[in-house]
This record gives C-alpha cells, structure tokens and sequence, in this order.
C-alpha cells in the first residue's frame, strides 16, 4: 500500500517549469564581449537576436491581432508567446486574475508587467536561453516546449561542449545537447507550434527524416578551427578550439536560399512535368506557417513569352468560423503544399501550342499574400522573393 502511494506521489509531482533568475553579470551579450566578441556579433546578425515583441514587426502584429480577435490583453499573451521567444521570462503564466486586472487597468506594477518590462528578456533568445539550460526533458509530452521542457544552471553557470573548459568570468559545465546531441536542444523549441485551437502546424520534430543530420552543421556551419574564447588562457594566447558560427541562417537569409532545392522540368504527353526535390532532412516550407513558394512558368517562342504562370506553394489557414486566418487561430488547414523531407513534389500543366522553351523560377518568400494582408505587414522583406533555382527545357 505504501509503496503503491510513492508511486502515485511520484507521478503526481512531475517536474513543472522554474524561474531561476539571471544576475546582472550575464543577463546581456554585452557582458560577454570582452572575451567572445566574434560570437556576440555572429549572434546579433541572427533571427534569435529578433524574437522579441520589439524587434520583429510580424511577431508583434501576429501578438496585436490575437489580442483584438480574442479580447485578451496583449501582455497576456506575449507571455504565452515568451515560453519558446522569451523562454528567461520571470512568470510562466499570467492567468485570468491578470486579464480581470488588466481590463481594470489595475495591472500597473503586477509580476506580468515587470517580467515583461525586464531587460532580462529584451535580448530574445541570447546566451543564456541557450547556454544556461542544465536538463532538457524529453520526457514530458509533445506539447511541453521551450520554458516548460528545460531546467536552468544556477545563474552564472554556462553550458558548453567542452569538457575542460576554465574561465575565469563565469563556471562551466559540458552538456551532451550542446555537444554529441544537439537536436535535442533545438527542438525545446523548434518543434509543435500550435494555435490556439491546438492545432499542430508545425512540427520539426515529425518531419525531420534523417535523425543523423544535426540542425546546427546547416544552421552554423561545419566545425572549424578558431577560438572560443579571445582571452590568453593557453601559455599567453587564446586557446585553439573547434568552434561553429552563431548566425542561425535561415529562411531570412537570401544566400541560405539559393539551391536549397532542386527543379527539374520534363514534357510528358501533353503536359509540362515540374519536379521540385528537396534534399534537406525537413520540410520545405516549415518552421513557421503561412511561409510560401513561388513557381513561375514562362512558356517561350524565341524570345518572346507567350503565356506565364505564377503557383504558389503555401498553406492556407481556417478560422472556428470558417474564415481565412493566420496559423495562432487556425482551426484547420488546407492542403500541406510542402516539399516533403527527403522527398519531391511533382506539378503538372499543360503544354501551350507553338512554345520553343518554358523556362521555370522557384522563389521563396516568408509570408503569403493571405497572411501578409491580414496582418497588414509593412517591411518588403516578408513579401521579398528569394531566389531558389530555374531551370529550361527546350522543345
Ligand atoms: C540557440 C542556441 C544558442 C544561442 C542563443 C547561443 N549559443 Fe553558443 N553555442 C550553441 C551551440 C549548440 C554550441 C555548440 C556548437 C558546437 O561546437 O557544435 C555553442 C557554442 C558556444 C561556445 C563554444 C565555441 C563555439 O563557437 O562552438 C561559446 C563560447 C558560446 N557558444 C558562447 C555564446 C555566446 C556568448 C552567446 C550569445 C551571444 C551564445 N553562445 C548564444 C548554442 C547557442
Ligand atoms: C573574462 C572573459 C570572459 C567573459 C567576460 C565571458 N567568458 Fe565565457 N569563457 C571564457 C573562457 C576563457 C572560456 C574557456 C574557453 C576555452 O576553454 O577555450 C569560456 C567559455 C565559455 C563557454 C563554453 C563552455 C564549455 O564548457 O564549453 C560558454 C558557453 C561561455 N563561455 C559563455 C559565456 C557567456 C554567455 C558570457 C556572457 C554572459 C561569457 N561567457 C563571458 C571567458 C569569458
Ligand atoms: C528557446 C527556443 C529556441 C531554441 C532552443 C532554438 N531556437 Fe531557433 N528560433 C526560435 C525562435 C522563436 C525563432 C524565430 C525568431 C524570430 O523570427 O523572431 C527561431 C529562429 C531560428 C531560425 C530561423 C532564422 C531565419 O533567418 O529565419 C533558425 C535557422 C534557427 N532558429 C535554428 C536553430 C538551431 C539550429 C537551434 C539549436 C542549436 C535553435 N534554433 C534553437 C527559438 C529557438
Ligand atoms: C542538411 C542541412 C540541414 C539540416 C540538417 C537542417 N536544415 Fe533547416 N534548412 C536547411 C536549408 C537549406 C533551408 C532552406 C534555406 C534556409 O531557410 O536556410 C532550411 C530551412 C530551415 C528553416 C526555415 C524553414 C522555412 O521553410 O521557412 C528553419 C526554421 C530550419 N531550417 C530549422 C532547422 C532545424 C531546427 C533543424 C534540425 C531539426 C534543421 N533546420 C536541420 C538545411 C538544413
Ligand atoms: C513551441 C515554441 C513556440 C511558441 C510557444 C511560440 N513560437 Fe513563434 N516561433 C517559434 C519558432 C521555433 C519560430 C521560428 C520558425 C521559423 O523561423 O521558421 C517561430 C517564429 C514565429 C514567427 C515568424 C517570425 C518571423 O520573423 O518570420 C511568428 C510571427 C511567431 N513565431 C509568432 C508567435 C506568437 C504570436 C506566439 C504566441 C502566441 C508564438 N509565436 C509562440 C516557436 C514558438
């Protein structure tokens, strides 16, 4: 009977997510200048550098949105949001007493407005979102993520991938995610992102196809020889290392999007066969909804174009009341237009009489016209067209 209680205990008490506060000497890149200079500046140039509500108009407009459509408060949700962009936020929660206060405006001063309002979180996703994860728990279920699927080092405390690392500034400890295994770091939060209606519409973690391929060999290069660290520690020089760059290039970036795909166009009967293969480990598009591909089929005689078509590859989203959304208030989605993992698509269309040549384009583009409008974004770069690849096949 006792032994039965421990166990039902022991279920009960599964571990829940816990705030440990960030000292002053680390809550910044800045105070990590004086000796990782070359990181803090490849990591400013990252998305990671973006997540907060300041600094990324499409995330702030997808958070004013969700507050007009739902009635909830703004800061409400961007603590919701904070769990995988904010993950050093000091509440995990705001709950409906903060909704009741903040329709009262009696939340002036509340734990909520602090924690939102703290330096700690301006930074987004810096240092130590990363390098202050002690334990990632992957055995929680699917749905726990960022904030709720880590335990934090004791301020002060870096996690890194070496073994005999010394510093003088800060302790250090190895950890295997950051090292042999470093997946499982990115996908605390690149992984179920899902709306308000709970539904799944992304999830990196299923589509990734070949577990062997480490998200970081793309997103900061392979390993190469430099320092981690600028200060002499080794007999008067900077110790030599095998380090990797912190930029996190991705779908923002133009240069990352040039053959991340490949075309290839056939005749096959009456038809024109457009085959669009994707040799990455995952989804093209992923990461986030409403991302899109563009095709553009032009069918030549000589130089001149006879006809030309535009397809776009995307995802369209549905709200409870049937109405086009964005991902957070999707009910449903449409048909996934993706490039599945390892995997092609193939799109047929009809051949146009008297063509000598059709010439195909693939773009990219970060958010589709349907998204785009909704929200009402105003910086070209989120309707901008990233080249991919084209290709021609001659008649
Ligand atoms: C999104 C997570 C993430 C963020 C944010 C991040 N790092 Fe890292 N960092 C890593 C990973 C993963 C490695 C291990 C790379 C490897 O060697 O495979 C690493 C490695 C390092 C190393 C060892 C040397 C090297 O380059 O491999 C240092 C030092 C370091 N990071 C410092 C920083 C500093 C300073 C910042 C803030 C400007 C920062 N990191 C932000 C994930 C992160
Ligand atoms: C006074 C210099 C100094 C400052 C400031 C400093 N570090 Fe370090 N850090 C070091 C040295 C030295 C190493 C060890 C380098 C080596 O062994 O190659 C190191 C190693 C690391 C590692 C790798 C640890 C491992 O075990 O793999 C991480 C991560 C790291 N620092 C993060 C940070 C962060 C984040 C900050 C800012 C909050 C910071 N450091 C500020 C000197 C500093
Ligand atoms: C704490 C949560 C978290 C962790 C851990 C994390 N990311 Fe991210 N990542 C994000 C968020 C949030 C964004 C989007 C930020 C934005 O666009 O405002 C992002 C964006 C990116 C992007 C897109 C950049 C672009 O230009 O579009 C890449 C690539 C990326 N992360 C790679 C990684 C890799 C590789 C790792 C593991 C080493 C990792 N991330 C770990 C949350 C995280
Ligand atoms: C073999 C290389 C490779 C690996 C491994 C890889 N990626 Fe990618 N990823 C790419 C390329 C190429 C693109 C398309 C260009 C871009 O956005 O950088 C991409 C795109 C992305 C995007 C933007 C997606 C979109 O369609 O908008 C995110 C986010 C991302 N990757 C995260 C990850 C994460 C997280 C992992 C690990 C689970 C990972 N990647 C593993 C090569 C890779
Ligand atoms: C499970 C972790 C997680 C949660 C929770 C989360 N996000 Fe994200 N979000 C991400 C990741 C990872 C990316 C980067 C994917 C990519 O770049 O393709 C991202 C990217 C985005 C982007 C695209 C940004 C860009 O620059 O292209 C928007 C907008 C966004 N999130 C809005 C939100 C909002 C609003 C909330 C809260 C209602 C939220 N997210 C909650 C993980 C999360």
């Amino acid at each position: 009977m006792k032994l039965l209680l421990a166990v039902v205990l022991g279920i009960g008490t599964l571990w829940g997510a816990e705030v440990v506060e960030v000292g002053d000497r680390f809550k910044n890149s800045r105070s990590c200048k004086a000796c990782h200079l070359h990181i803090v500046k490849g990591w400013e140039g990252s998305w990671h550098a973006k997540s907060h509500y300041q600094n990324d108009e499409y995330f702030q407009a997808t958070v004013d949105y969700l507050s007009r459509k739902t009635r909830r408060s703004s800061n409400g949700i961007q603590v919701e949001c904070a769990t995988c962009h904010n993950p050093r936020i000091s509440v995990t929660e705001a709950g409906m007493d903060y909704e009741i206060a903040a329709v009262m405006e009696l939340d002036k001063g509340s734990k909520v407005n602090q924690a939102l309002q703290s330096d700690v979180i301006s930074e987004g996703i810096n240092c130590v979102v990363c390098h202050n994860i002690d334990k990632i728990h992957d055995e929680l279920d699917e749905t726990k993520r960022g904030i709720h699927r880590v335990e934090w080092t004791p301020s002060g405390v870096m996690s890194g991938p070496y073994e005999d690392a010394k510093s003088p500034y800060h302790k250090v400890v190895h950890r295997d995610f950051m090292d042999q295994n470093p997946n499982q770091l990115c996908l605390v939060c690149h992984a179920n992102d899902r709306s308000f209606e709970g539904l799944v519409f992304t999830d990196m973690q299923s589509e990734l196809q070949d577990g062997s391929q480490k998200c970081v060999d793309c997103h900061m290069g392979e390993k190469e020889r430099g320092v981690a660290a600028t200060l002499k520690i080794d007999h008067g020089k900077a110790k030599e290392r095998e380090i990797r760059s912190h930029g996190f290039k991705g779908a923002h970036s133009t240069e990352m999007w040039r053959d991340a795909l490949n075309l290839d166009v056939k005749k096959a009967g009456q038809e024109i066969a457009v085959t669009i293969s994707n040799p990455q480990p995952h989804n093209i598009p992923s990461g986030f909804g409403a991302r899109e591909l563009v095709l553009v089929v032009e069918y030549k005689q000589g130089m001149k174009t006879l006809k030309s078509d535009t397809l776009s590859l995307t995802q369209s989203y549905e709200s409870k009341r049937k109405k086009p959304t964005i991902p957070h208030l999707a009910e449903k989605m449409g048909k996934d237009m993706s490039i599945p993992a390892n995997g092609k698509r193939v799109i047929k269309l009809p051949a146009v009489g008297g063509t000598t040549s059709v010439e195909v384009s693939l773009f990219y583009r970060l958010v589709n016209d349907e998204v785009r409008s909704i929200l009402e974004l105003k910086d070209p770069i989120w309707s901008e067209k990233k080249f991919i690849a084209s290709t021609i096949l001659k008649l």
